[in-house]
């Protein structure tokens, strides 16, 4: 059965457009770029796209990545000059010998590819990020010590996950990364393994607190527990209470996707939200709902 599951409430208008793809009889690789594209157009959204806010130097520096469950991906790191990364990604995936490309080399290709770069790097901001980002360089707000769990911002990625009729999955997400951030920050999210990973077990995709999350490789870790008989929710509990275990200041949040279809999450915090949709409902009839949480401390949003 089709099934669409992505991260966080801002997700549900990609999620709807995923769907319409999928009822449409689409593939669930094209669902994903373009449910993801949706959320990274959206200026409501201050950790994507174009609404996304900007690193230490007032420019919007986007990751996203995209992989599908025959092992194909494609990633952009640090992509400069563009309001959204997952089209990017998706040009990767299709027509580069490689899997991840980063900076200037991944904003050529995009271009080469018939991306239009904005003229002008202030175009990129939304009013919202132009504003906040005023105010960081006022000192009124602070992009947070690097390493300083007590204090430092997080990102909300928006990672989906789609299973077409054919019975395919595909993962993506895609972040403007920290508020902030050093310029050629990269967190999990065009990490394959870390933020997002899909292979015939399952996938899974990430959220939080990407410096932090790397090193569990939160994605595959939750597809490796499917690979070994455990169900998706309790795959995605188990991951999120061995980096709680190891990290309890580590913002993190995963959903996984078993090969039929069936959806899982959790978080380290509690207000993660994912949003949902399954064949047989209209396009528009998509689930919000909160995941369990592996503790009892409640998730700080600072991309806002
Ligand atoms: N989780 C996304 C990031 O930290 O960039």
């Amino acid at each position: 059965m089709s099934s669409i599951v992505a991260t966080w409430a801002f997700s549900g208008p990609g999620v709807v457009t995923a769907a319409g793809i999928l009822a449409n009889g689409g593939g669930a690789l094209d669902a994903v770029e373009h449910g993801i594209h949706a959320v990274e157009l959206d200026t409501r959204v201050t950790s994507a796209g174009y609404g996304g806010l900007p690193n230490a130097l007032g420019r919007l520096q986007l990751d996203a990545a995209l992989m599908t469950d025959d092992g194909r991906i494609g990633a952009v790191m640090a992509l400069e000059g563009f309001r959204a990364a997952v089209p990017a990604a998706r040009h990767v995936l299709d027509h580069s010998p490689h899997s991840i490309l980063g900076g200037d080399g991944a904003a050529a290709f995009a271009t080469g590819h018939g991306m239009v770069a904005a003229t002008d790097t202030a175009q990129l901001l939304s009013p919202h990020a132009k504003k906040r980002y005023r105010q960081f360089r006022n000192g009124e707000i602070s992009p947070g010590p690097h390493r300083d769990h007590a204090t430092m911002p997080h990102t909300d990625t928006v990672g989906m996950i789609a299973r077409d009729a054919d019975g395919r999955l595909a993962a993506g997400c895609a972040t403007s990364g920290m508020q902030f951030k050093a310029p050629g920050r990269v967190g999990d999210s065009p990490i394959v393994g870390a933020g997002l990973y899909a292979d015939e077990a399952g996938a899974a995709v990430a959220s939080g607190d990407g410096d932090q999350m790397l090193r569990f490789c939160i994605a595959f870790l939750v597809v490796e527990q499917m690979r070994g008989g455990e169900e998706v929710q309790l795959a995605c509990e188990a991951a999120m209470r061995r980096v709680h275990a190891a990290d309890p200041k580590c913002q993190a949040a995963v959903t996984g996707m078993s090969p039929d279809g069936g959806v899982g999450a959790a978080a380290t915090h509690g207000g993660f939200r994912v949003v949902r949709w399954r064949a047989g409902t209209g396009a528009e009839d998509v689930q919000n709902e909160e995941a369990r949480a592996v503790s009892e401390t409640t998730w700080k949003h600072s991309c806002v």
